[in-house]
């Protein structure tokens, strides 16, 4: 049962089928290009997408916009302690906004960062100063009808072959991204989280947590894994905070906001060197890359996402989705993940070989078929990967209902029957960084 209702609507329209497909050609087929009123139900992220409840809006009004020690920023602050534990916290204005206050302090060139799996801002601030970001996925974690509770969990085996090649003095840092959007929303059990953390203490490192799906994660420890499942979200998620020297947040996700983010570190000495990182890039550490209102809603957001409701609720509507595509015989990566559900695209249009980007392709046909917008995650994202060929349909946070979902699932289910008429595409323009190829690049059909 759904623990919220609307108390305010935003109206959607269902394009017409001739004017998809001229969008769509508009488009250059990039989902990416698509003017969002051309969308009907809007899966390409979950990020910044969500629904504020009445009580962030309400928090909106009072917000004190002060440059230097914002009343705002006191709020945040302790909503921040209570939920994380953290107390030494710098706002910032997204979750990359912070990962470059933290990152540029942490790492320079030369340098290796073992991680879960990257999320691809996160890889690309390694990259950008100048380190070599590792990816340390387990065994079965790109296997996607293994069914294993935590297939996000960093593998500490892989992680010491690469300490083992590279010298632990060239590893400064230690991230466990939770739950692991690069592997499917997968989450990571509370005891990788302690074992990644001894690794990391073992090499003496800075043991880092990606929290920005940290409710959901929680949400599926108390699920899965032994001994949690009388312990609250709440309690969870705190917990398996403790673990880490230091956190990146993007609020887009879960501290509910459309905008906002955060860091936040327990080293006194590390925590001044990053204000300081701040004030360069994003802003006075008061406010950070936010305006004081936005840290209100943040504030009260953070809060929420660890409430009860919300994140079964939550968690039970991506799985719901999975399950509406399965019964409709389209494969998705298994078991379903915290925030979005992943079509193998790969298995669907099988006859597509990876340069002609079946993911992609799929993308293209769901907006065709019902102005669905998904995202591709596979060859065309990232090009000369060995990657699976998933679309990742992610869920905004109390935003549709299960009537959205069936459309897309229904919409899935119509382009998997005529799967072998689908055409794939090739990229006829694309930007100069290869990295960033699918925001921008254009396509035709083969
Ligand atoms: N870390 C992870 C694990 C993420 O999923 C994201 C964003 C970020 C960091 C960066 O945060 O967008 O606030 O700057 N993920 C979004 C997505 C964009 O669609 O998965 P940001």
């Amino acid at each position: 049962m759904r623990s919220y209702k609307a108390k305010m609507v935003e109206p959607i329209t269902l394009p017409s089928r001739e004017r998809r497909e001229e969008v769509l050609a508009e488009a250059g087929y990039n989902a990416f290009n698509i003017p969002a009123e051309n969308v009907y139900v809007d899966l390409l992220t979950d990020s910044g997408t969500g629904t504020m409840s009445d009580a962030q809006w309400a928090a909106l009004f009072r917000g004190d916009e002060s440059y230097a020690g914002s009343e705002s920023f006191h709020r945040l602050r302790e909503a921040v302690e209570d939920v994380t534990g953290f107390s030494r916290v710098i706002p910032t204005h997204q979750g990359r906004g912070a990962e470059n206050v933290l990152y540029g302090c942490l790492v320079e060139e030369g340098d290796v960062v073992l991680n879960n799996a990257h999320f691809d801002t996160t890889r690309a601030h390694i990259a950008n100063q100048g380190g070599d970001p590792v990816d340390c996925p387990v065994e079965g974690a790109r296997d996607p009808v293994r069914d294993a509770p935590f297939k996000g969990n960093f593998s500490a085996d892989r992680a010491r072959d690469v300490v083992d090649d590279v010298g632990a003095e060239r590893v400064p840092v230690v991230v466990l991204t939770i739950t692991n959007n690069s592997t499917a929303g997968q989450p990571v059990s509370a005891a990788n989280v302690r074992e990644t953390a001894a690794f990391a203490e073992e090499i003496d490192a800075t043991f880092v947590i990606d929290a920005c799906r940290f409710a959901e994660n929680a949400h599926f420890v108390r699920r899965r894994e032994e001994g949690y499942e009388d312990r609250t979200v709440a309690d969870i998620a705190r917990e398996q905070l403790s673990h880490a020297d230091a956190i990146v947040m993007s609020g887009k996700k879960e501290a509910l906001v459309n905008i906002g983010g955060f860091v936040a570190v327990r080293d006194a000495d590390l925590f001044e060197r990053a204000k300081q990182r701040a004030i360069l890039y994003e802003g006075f550490p008061t406010y950070g890359g936010m305006s004081g209102r936005d840290i209100e809603a943040m504030a009260v957001g953070l809060r929420e996402a660890v409430e009860p409701p919300y994140v079964e609720d939550r968690v039970e509507q991506v799985e719901e989705l999975g399950r509406m595509l399965e019964e409709r015989g389209v494969p998705i990566y298994r078991p379903v993940g915290g925030h979005a559900v992943y079509v193998d695209a790969g298995e669907l249009l099988s006859h597509l070989p990876s340069e002609q980007f079946p993911g992609q392709a799929l993308v293209c046909e769901l907006y065709r078929e019902g102005g669905v917008r998904g995202v591709e995650l596979g060859s065309f994202a990232f090009p000369g990967a060995d990657r699976l060929e998933l679309v990742r349909l992610a869920i905004p946070r109390r935003t549709y209902g299960r009537e959205h979902l069936e459309h897309v699932a229904d919409a899935a289910a119509a382009v998997g029957e005529r799967a072998p008429e689908v055409t794939g595409l090739e990229v006829v323009s694309e930007p100069p960084t290869p990295e960033l190829r699918h925001f921008s690049a254009e396509l035709a059909p083969v």
